[in-house]
Formats: C-alpha cells, sequence, structure tokens
C-alpha cells in the first residue's frame, strides 16, 4: 500500500465531531477546543490519577459527602429507582450510592466505550442480580432509555462536577435535557463544586507533580495520533488560571514559542504567549446552584456538603411545571 492510502486510512477513523472540534477551534478567536475531547483511553487513564492527587480535593471530599450522607439519600428517593449515571467514566462513586439505596437497575452512559464496558462489568460483578445496562453515547444528546426501565421510577446520578465543564447557558439545555429523558417525578442527583480560596482552587488544577499539566497536554497528543498532527507538544506550557467575573477555573495550553504546525494537512501558526483554551470548571456558591437547577427544570429538595463546604451533593425533583405563582 502507498503511505498516502495509509495515511488516509488511519485518518478516517478519527471521529468526525472531534476534528471538526479541533480544526474549527483552532481556527477561532480565542481559539478553544471542547473540554469533552480530553477524554480518550490515556486521557481518562490520567483524570483517574489526578482524582488521587492531594491537591484535587472534588473527588475525595464528594465521595466522603456520598458516605455520609448514604443513609439520608436512601430515605430522601426510596427503594426500586432505576440509576441512570451520565458521564460514568470508571463509575468509581457509583458503588457507594448503589450500595446505599435499593436500585432496581444501573444505567451508565458513556462517551468512551472501552472504559465503558469495563467498567460495566466490574460493577455487574460487584451488585449480582442488579441489571447494567450501558450506554455508549454523549449524554449532550437526548437519550433513549431501554425499554425494560420504562416503568420504574428513575435517579439520574452527575457526580464529579461535570457540570462545571459547561457554560451556564449549556448546563441549562443539559438539564432540560436530562428532565426530558428521565421524565416527571424523577429525582437527580448531582455534584456541583462550590467558589472558595483561589489559591486552593488554582493549585486543584496546577498540581505540583504535574499530572494536571499532562492530562491537558494529552489533548495535543490525541490530535497528533488520531487527526495526523505535527503540533510540537514540547512547545505548549499548562495554565490554570481563575476567572472571577465568570466563577470559573480556566485551563489552557500556551505557546512558549512560535510555533507552525498541520492537522490533517491544514496549517496553522500561533505566536509565543498565545493559547488554546481547553476546559472550563465552573464554581457554583449555593443559591447559584439552585437556581440553576429550578432554570434547567428541576426543583431542589435536599443537599449535603462537607464540614468545610468545599462541594455539594444537591438531590433535585421534576416536579411538573407550574407557571403560576
Ligand atoms: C471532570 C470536569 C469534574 O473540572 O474538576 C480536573 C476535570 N480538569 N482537573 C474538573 C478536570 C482538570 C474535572 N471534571
Amino acid at each position: 500500500m502507498l503511505k498516502q492510502e495509509i495515511e488516509d486510512g488511519e485518518a478516517s477513523l478519527a471521529d468526525p465531531a472531534f476534528r471538526a472540534d479541533v480544526l474549527t477551534g483552532l481556527a477561532s478567536r480565542p481559539r478553544a477546543i471542547p473540554a469533552r475531547w480530553f477524554y480518550d483511553h490515556r486521557g481518562s487513564e490520567l483524570f483517574e490519577a489526578i482524582t488521587d492527587l492531594p491537591e484535587y480535593y472534588p473527588t475525595r471530599t464528594e465521595r466522603a459527602i456520598l458516605v455520609e450522607a448514604g443513609p439520608a439519600i436512601a430515605a430522601a428517593v426510596g427503594p426500586g429507582r432505576a440509576v441512570v449515571e451520565f458521564g460514568s467514566g470508571s463509575s468509581a462513586k457509583t458503588p457507594l450510592l448503589l450500595g446505599a439505596i435499593e436500585p432496581a437497575a444501573y444505567i451508565p452512559i458513556d462517551i468512551s466505550g472501552d472504559f465503558l464496558r469495563e467498567s460495566a462489568s466490574e460493577l455487574a460483578a460487584q451488585f449480582p442480580g442488579l441489571p447494567v445496562l450501558p450506554i455508549e453515547a454523549d449524554f449532550l444528546r437526548p437519550i433513549a432509555l431501554p425499554d425494560g426501565i420504562a416503568a420504574m421510577p428513575k435517579l439520574g446520578f452527575f457526580p464529579g462536577s461535570t457540570i462545571g465543564n459547561m457554560i451556564p447557558h449549556s448546563s441549562v439545555d443539559l438539564l432540560r435535557a436530562m428532565r426530558a429523558s428521565l421524565g416527571t417525578g424523577a429525582m437527580l442527583l448531582i455534584g456541583m463544586d462550590r467558589v472558595k480560596d483561589v489559591d486552593v482552587l488554582v493549585r486543584a488544577y496546577d498540581d505540583a507533580a504535574g499530572v494536571t499539566a499532562r492530562f491537558n497536554l494529552n489533548l495535543l497528543e490525541r490530535i497528533n495520533r488520531e487527526l495526523a498532527g505535527t503540533i510540537p507538544v514540547d512547545a505548549f506550557a499548562h495554565r490554570a488560571i481563575w476567572n472571577d467575573m465568570r466563577a470559573r477555573i480556566e485551563m489552557h495550553l500556551e505557546a512558549t514559542r512560535d510555533v507552525a504546525f498541520s492537522i490533517e494537512g491544514r496549517n496553522f501558526a500561533m505566536a509565543a504567549g498565545e493559547t488554546i483554551h481547553t476546559e472550563n470548571s465552573h464554581k457554583y456558591g449555593e443559591r447559584d446552584a439552585r437556581i440553576l437547577l429550578r432554570a434547567g427544570g428541576w426543583t431542589p429538595i435536599s443537599e449535603w456538603t462537607d464540614a468545610e463546604d468545599r462541594f455539594a451533593l444537591i438531590l433535585a425533583e421534576a416536579q411538573p411545571p407550574r407557571l403560576a405563582p
């Protein structure tokens, strides 16, 4: 086979949505690539490593809240719910929830199929008799749930402060889509990271061991791998900054010198100091969190936090709309 044919063959394996987001994002000003593309197999592994970092408090804080609030959550949601997890990843926190309540089924939804199947089978082994029905999908789009769970009351589970990756406008769209997928009467247990001391926030996204930097830079390596890119990865540096006006941590990849590269034959150039914006992680105060949920069609009914109020788990319900005061 000719080299060009081989390259074409490989290029055609790339996700067309990834290609479109990268090519459009690098042609836009400011340059930006959506954070969802961090999570190839390597990126998912690096994210798991982040969750073990001493500076990255959200995962262990949320886990501790789940353990402590387990009985109260069980009392609030009742038995027999189908638990639908959006962006399940490694399902690391799921056993804590499934063990605390009496679920009727578990439906993990994730965009990364390999990871999804791996963790779904581990979970099925851990909870014998519980139907586990994984769905490989992008949870930003409406999802058709399996027929078998149609009659069951639903509990959406969206831990990890993943909602923080979206701008509020898109968060509301997502919350409404979840409401549409799960139906009136469903409940949603959602994790949101609180606004707090700026140093604590910045350190959580710029750790001393450099794991978050590798996670951010892996996006460039993924582009080189999957989109025939020639990006000189060593010419980029990880940056994490607090945007106070928007109440979010932003991650960027900054060119440390003038660079030129190509992606699938298209040429790009960046001057030293220019950045690619790769992630937002919005933080929500207690009233911010509640108003966001209400805007998305969910009525908050209970919430649990840690002693330092670093992180919140909020239980909300999809009540029938009531327009009159
Ligand atoms: C998976 C979106 C919750 O925003 O804290 C961690 C991703 N990025 N460190 C977050 C992330 C850098 C994480 N979420």
